[in-house]
């Protein structure tokens, strides 16, 4: 007989639930990655994966295999598959700003500016080259700022260029758009250009950015979840504006910081969204930085909203995005792109535990298993923050931050104590009584 190990935090009557079967059988996996993910699904007991083309009931694909069979396959009732078919709407970067153009405008239009102005959370931003010529207007218009350049749909910092001078960028357009009827190259790649957010928030003289993981299990009605870990990425050299083109100042990837000659891998570049939160109450007060959050929270269910009519809605799919979050020596966030495969590689310990809770409690929301009640505003890390309209905080939930002290009803939890053992213990046995009875 094999052994069954137990789903943490939980044991039902019912042997079936505690080994995670649907019906009378196991769940089966299939996982494009080979990281914390698999580690996760591997390690879930009673979860089996499938070699090759088996079948399987949940699938964390990469985008790629979804682009490939997204239009040809059928999807039994009971399958689960990571990513919406058109989710770059969201995670290419000229698209996302050009959806929250549009909201902002019908927003304005339908709601007037005063509304409107709760859209002022990304950086002016043109896409290039069909947008040039606007954005010309807008750089004459401000001149001596600095501005960023970006490849629409790269990742880790690649391809990205800080520019002051009009100059700079005609130089670079000359070697990289060549006109169309040059047979000997592609379509030109389509870039993005930002103005460059001067003043970030520095801690100890260095420039960072929040990356924060938010969840999406149905875009109609929308229904988004809020992951309270997380972490501040640094970069590994002090923050100044005379070294424009210095990437390991400007850039706080993991993936440009890990190169830069002076990095240490056991101090690595990363502080945990509890530490940050703790350290920003103590030094700005606790009512800026719950304002702040907040702002996040706006951050999140505008770009959202952006994109709700546009997603292809498939019950059988679901998001889980990385949101790339700047602050301002003024704590106001900004948004500065959203990933929709966040790097799930672990950089250390600390880090790992985090992916590895992160990813249970995804499971634990999405609930092949069927062991919760389907009403619970909190599951493990995860907080509801949205369910077809905003979810107002339970006073008895634990919103204390990582310093201990007590602080009334936040909106967001983001950076709150994460003790998601204990609380997935005690939803459970909720939900066992109320299923029972
Ligand atoms: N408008 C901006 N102002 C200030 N810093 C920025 C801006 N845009 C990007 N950055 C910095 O560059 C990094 C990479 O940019 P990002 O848009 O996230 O592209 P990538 O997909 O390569 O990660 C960000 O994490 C941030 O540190
Ligand atoms: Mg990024």
């Amino acid at each position: 007989m094999s052994k069954v190990a137990r789903i943490p935090g939980y044991q039902s009557k019912n042997p079936k639930q505690n080994r995670g079967i649907i019906g009378d059988r196991e769940i089966r996996f299939k996982c494009s990655l080979q990281n914390v993910i698999l580690d996760v699904l591997r390690g879930r007991p009673g979860w089996t994966e499938v070699p090759g083309d088996g079948d399987w009931d949940f699938y964390w694909c990469d985008r790629e295999w979804l682009h490939q069979n997204y239009d040809t396959m059928f999807l039994h009732e009971h399958q689960k598959i990571l990513h919406f078919r058109n989710h770059y709407e969201l995670t290419r970067k000229n698209l996302m700003v050009k959806n929250l153009k549009r909201l902002r405008k019908q927003t304005e239009r339908e709601q007037g500016k005063t509304e409107a102005q709760s859209f002022d959370f990304y950086p002016t931003t043109y896409e290039l080259p069909s947008e040039y010529h606007i954005f010309v207007e807008e750089f004459k218009k401000n001149l001596g700022i600095i501005w960023i350049m970006k490849p629409a749909a790269k990742s880790q910092g690649k391809g990205i260029f800080l520019f002051r001078r009009l100059k700079d960028i005609t130089d670079w357009k000359k070697g990289e758009y060549q006109p169309l009827s040059d047979q000997t190259r592609d379509v030109p790649e389509t870039y993005v250009v930002q103005r460059y957010i001067e003043n970030p928030l520095l801690i100890g003289g260095r420039k960072f950015d929040v990356r924060v993981y938010v969840l999406v299990c149905s875009y109609n009605p929308l229904k988004v979840w809020l992951y309270r870990g997380g972490f501040a990425r640094f970069s590994n050299t002090r923050f100044s504006l005379d070294s424009i083109e210095d990437t390991y100042v400007h850039l706080t990837n993991v993936a440009v910081q890990k190169n830069a000659p002076d990095y240490d891998p056991e101090k690595g570049c990363k502080w945990s969204t509890q530490q940050l939160r703790k350290y920003l109450a103590a030094k700005h007060g606790v009512d800026k930085v719950q304002k702040m959050f907040k702002a996040i929270d706006n951050i999140i269910i505008k770009s959202l909203q952006s994109v709700q009519k546009i997603i292809i809605n498939d019950k059988h799919c679901f998001e889980m995005y990385g949101y790339d979050v700047l602050l301002d020596d003024d704590l106001k966030p900004w948004l500065i792109e959203i990933n929709a495969s966040p790097s799930l590689t672990a950089s250390g310990k600390e880090d790992y535990d985090l992916k590895f809770g992160l990813i249970s409690d995804l499971l634990n929301v999405l609930d092949l298993e069927n062991r919760l009640t389907g009403k619970e505003k909190r599951i493990g890390g995860w907080d509801l923050l949205w369910d077809d309209g905003p979810i107002v905080a339970d006073d008895n939930m634990d919103c204390t931050p990582a310093n201990g002290a007590a602080v009334s009803t936040p909106n967001s939890y983001l950076g709150c104590f994460n003790d998601r053992k204990k609380q997935l213990r005690e939803i459970y046995l909720t939900a066992q009584s109320v299923k029972k009875s």
